[in-house]
């Protein structure tokens, strides 16, 4: 019987709706944790790893935590971000994110926008070199959305069934 887990980074609060909306949308037995409180990934054939791209980068603890994904793993990662779905930055942090746990078998990969905390967006667009950044992450305000959740659902059915060979 094959067993999934959703390992998630959060700071504020995003990457874990998407978390558990795939935890939600995944059949048979699964588990969700914060990846920092994950001891060993033996138990689990597939695991889904969630993290915010913070100065536009992945934050060190997940790197870390991808380095030490087996050779082999079935995973699937997701993300969240401020900057707008599918621009260069959001796909550049999966593309990262998937030569970090290079020796995993990476079977999807999901992302959306998370809304950026109103203190970080004054902070930001107060300085002229991240101003226009800041006005563009303004509009990430109403996500993860309901349609975000359910896109992340079906993105969780689907790397199950490819997971399984039931595609
Ligand atoms: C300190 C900080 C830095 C951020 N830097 C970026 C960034 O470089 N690029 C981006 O697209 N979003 C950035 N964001 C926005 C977050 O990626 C986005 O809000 C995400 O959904 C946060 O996830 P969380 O709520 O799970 O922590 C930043 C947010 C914070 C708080």
């Amino acid at each position: 019987m094959s067993k999934a887990l959703v390992a998630y980074y959060t700071q504020t609060g995003n990457t874990l709706k998407v978390a558990e909306a795939i935890y939600e949308g995944l059949p048979g037995e699964k588990a969700i944790s914060p990846l920092v409180e994950v001891e060993s990934l033996d138990a689990y054939d597939l695991v889904f790893v969630g993290f915010p791209i913070h100065n536009h980068n992945i934050p060190k603890k997940v790197q870390d935590f991808l380095k030490k994904v087996p050779r082999g793993k079935k995973i699937a990662l997701f993300s969240t971000h401020g900057a707008l779905t599918g621009s260069q930055l959001s796909r550049e942090a999966l593309e990262h994110a998937s030569v970090l746990a290079s020796e995993a078998q990476l079977l999807g990969t999901f992302s959306c926008r998370g809304r950026v905390p109103y203190s970080v967006l004054e902070k930001l667009e107060a300085r002229p070199e991240h101003r226009a950044w800041a006005e563009m992450a303004a509009s990430a305000r109403m996500h993860p959305c309901s349609m975000d959740l359910e896109e992340a659902k079906a993105f969780a059915k689907w790397v199950q069934a490819k997971g399984t060979g039931k595609k």
